[in-house]
């Protein structure tokens, strides 16, 4: 073999590795208005590993966060409460899913405030438990009832057009196939019931390849640390619309004293949490935001 064929042989070999690499970032990116690549390999994080995840965390949630297990939330978490009832039209006589409960201290305030009935189910059993606890501490069991359940099999538990509201407080990220989820709960939802869901989604920036391969593996290490499966935004409202759902608003939650990321950022620090080993403030500035975006939303059952 002469020099040439060498010369010849490694410029192939660097060309091929090129197009290769960027034939691996392009289709990690490519998307068809409604339709990702990745949708056809739904999350891994399932219920039973997301349950045991909440059974093990559930001190060092209480500790940090409280009984409202929300990292978008106001300083004053009653005024977080108040602007839920708000947006998710929590008035009195309707009956309520509260899809994902925690230990159900948005479900508390709710019935203490208002002359509802809920159903709350959470994936975890210690939460389950300390839920039920919390639920006789406020004098509330005639109002709120609370099981260990996976929320993508609703439609096993309860009888169809049993809600005419279903809540996913920060929840709906946990779900392995969200399409799934949506299916089971519209079955129980009656006709002109709605759902809510406040979230963090897929943060889309128009960047170039590096950066959004930047956040995507932010995503991509916040999903292993909070088995999420952190959801696409424009997937979730082509599902709802697909089961017939008419979205009545979106936007980013106006919520009052808004903390700043305080609590999430005390949680990360306590338990050593970083999703660029470290170097989290090099990319958590994204427009002032984060590598996922806060959105909350109302849909419509026709
Ligand atoms: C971030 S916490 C939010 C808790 C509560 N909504 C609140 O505001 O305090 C997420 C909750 O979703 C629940 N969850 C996740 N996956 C679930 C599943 N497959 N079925 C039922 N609950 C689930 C977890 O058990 C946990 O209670």
């Amino acid at each position: 073999m002469n020099c040439c064929t060498i010369l010849i042989f490694l410029i192939i070999t660097l060309v091929t590795g090129v197009v290769f690499l960027w034939l691996y970032l392009y289709l990690n990116h490519f998307r068809i208005k409604y339709f990702d690549l990745r949708m056809l390999f739904p999350g891994k994080r399932k219920p039973a590993e997301v349950g045991s995840y909440y059974d093990t965390w559930h001190e060092r949630y209480e500790e940090v966060y409280g009984s409202t297990i929300q990292s978008y939330r106001s300083e004053n978490i009653a005024l977080l409460h108040e602007y839920i009832m708000q947006s998710a039209g929590i008035k009195d006589g309707i009956k309520i899913l509260d899809a994902g409960c925690g230990v159900c201290g948005p479900a508390i305030y709710f019935a203490g405030k208002r002359d509802i009935n809920i159903d709350a189910i959470t994936v975890s059993q210690k939460q389950a438990d300390v839920a039920a606890e919390n639920i006789i501490k406020a004098g509330l069991e005639h109002k709120i009832s609370v099981r260990h359940a996976d929320f993508h099999q609703v439609d096993k538990l309860f009888p169809e057009n049993s809600f005419d509201l279903i809540l996913f407080l920060e929840s709906y990220g946990h779900a392995y196939n969200h399409e799934k989820l949506i299916k089971a709960a519209t079955k129980v939802l009656k006709k002109g019931g709605h759902i809510y869901i406040k979230d963090y989604f897929k943060k889309d920036l128009p960047g170039s390849l590096l950066q959004r391969q930047l956040i995507r593996m932010g995503i991509k290490n916040m999903n292993n640390v909070y088995r999420y499966n952190t959801p696409d935004l424009y997937h979730t409202i082509y599902i709802l619309r697909q089961l017939n759902f008419e979205l009545k608003w979106l936007r980013i939650p106006d919520i009052p004293e808004w903390d700043g990321n305080k609590v999430i950022q005390k949680f990360h620090e306590k338990n050593n949490i970083a999703f660029y080993n470290g170097k989290d403030e090099l990319y958590d500035q994204n427009n002032g935001r984060f590598i996922v975006d806060p959105y909350e939303m109302l849909f419509y059952k026709r």
